[in-house]
């Protein structure tokens, strides 16, 4: 379950806004089944290497740190050769399968990379039917085939791009799926909810000049969904000169520097916390040995660490900034996970999808395009193919 804390106002200025039809994600229902029956044909592979970039492995990305895996993973968002030779190095051709994923099928590096690997005994492709270079590659290869649908790669995290690679490292998707899908239903609603009032929230700061987005991310687990995260807010939103930025850091241990940025730097900055309100297991309370019990910590002693779970006092860092931050009058939002499981990671993405469409349609700009892309993308595949070596 998720919630969202902060001073919201905002219900009435949606309102006349919402009268969208449902967006391509939310309208499209994954063959569980399906996926489920190539994953396990694929299941005996000690390693996964999915190979995309952007929206087709961020998703994945996000899955793989938050929700436990035995196997080996490596995600390929890159061409650099001492990677990609280090990944060759350590997984045999016979027992890895390698999993190709673009959408468009035609995004260079996606290509280099998987033919880094073309001899290996295990390939999948993900991509659109129609005949892109990748797509031919498929055909020329006779790899396994799997159809992309018409969804962004960036909202694409409950079709095959997201779900084959976890199904595959042995992550519940039914459950991922069902967190994602009630999520879908919930925020679809035009009635306020928290997808709106976030978004709604965000829209209004921007316009009074809080054009930054800090959002300390206080879980291990939920720190690799900042790049998805990220990728939704800028490239869905950041259009006709509109869009905040996101900086999204690993906390508490961000607040030993982005916290005097925060605090101290430009008043630019909303703060918009996420933390985890249950950890299941380990409910431990500190341990302070008799014999260090009067060693002196600040105006404390460390004896008074003791009376504190790690839970108690990973909560208190949190606190710490959040009353900083009401002190300085610096808005900020918070957003409560009850707890980290299949469910609620599939819930946590899928409400951020929501939320970045109600943000575009406040903003005025389309949710699903990102025009301003192409142009470098273009020039670097000129560039390849002229071979200008060493162009700066
Ligand atoms: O979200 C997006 O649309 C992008 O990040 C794409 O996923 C990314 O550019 C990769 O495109 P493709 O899937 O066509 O290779």
């Amino acid at each position: 379950m998720i919630e969202v804390d902060g001073l919201f106002s905002g219900a009435g200025l949606l309102k006349s806004k919402l009268n969208m039809k449902t967006p391509c994600f939310a309208s499209y229902s994954p063959n569980i089944a399906e996926i489920e029956k190539i994953a396990k044909k694929y299941s005996k592979n000690k390693n996964i290497v999915v190979i995309g970039n952007g929206g087709s492995v961020n998703s994945f990305d996000y899955y793989i740190s938050a929700l436990k895996t035995e196997k080996n993973v490596f995600i390929v968002k890159t061409m650099e050769p001492d990677f990609l030779y280090d990944i060759r190095k350590k997984c045999n051709k016979n027992n890895t399968v390698v999993i190709a994923i673009s959408k468009s099928g035609n995004t260079v590096g996606v290509i280099e990379s998987l033919l880094y690997f073309i001899d290996y005994k295990n390939i999948i492709i993900i991509t659109e039917k129609e005949n892109s270079a990748l797509k031919k590659i498929q055909e020329a290869y006779k790899f396994d085939f799997i159809e992309h649908p018409n969804i962004g790669g960036r909202y694409s995290g409950f079709t095959p791009s997201g779900l084959l690679p976890a199904a595959i490292a042995g992550i519940n998707i039914r459950k991922l799926w069902q967190g994602a899908k009630k999520a879908y239903q919930k925020y679809s609603n035009k009635k306020p909810n928290d997808a709106i009032k976030i978004a709604s929230m965000l829209y209004k700061l921007d316009r009074k000049g809080y054009s930054e987005i800090f959002m300390p991310i206080y879980s291990s687990r939920l720190m690799g969904s900042d790049i998805i995260i990220t990728q939704l807010i800028h490239e869905s939103v950041g259009k006709k000169q509109k869009g905040q930025t996101l900086l999204a850091c690993f906390a508490p241990e961000s607040q030993h520097h982005t916290n005097q940025r925060f605090f101290g730097g430009k008043k630019n900055m909303v703060a918009c916390f996420v933390v985890v309100d249950k950890n299941e297991k380990n409910k431990e309370k500190i341990n302070v040995p008799k014999k260090l019990e009067n060693i002196k910590l600040g105006n404390s002693i460390l004896k008074e660490l003791g009376k504190n779970t790690y839970s108690d006092a990973l909560k208190a860092e949190f606190i710490g900034t959040l009353k900083d931050a009401r002190r300085n009058k610096i808005p900020n939002i918070v957003i409560h996970l009850n707890k980290v499981n299949e469910e609620t990671v599939g819930e946590y993405l899928a409400f951020w999808h929501y939320a970045i469409v109600y943000l575009c349609i406040l903003n005025n700009v389309n949710p699903f395009d990102q025009p301003e892309v192409d142009y470098s993308k273009k020039i670097s595949l000129e560039i390849r193919r002229n071979h200008i070596s060493g162009e700066k």
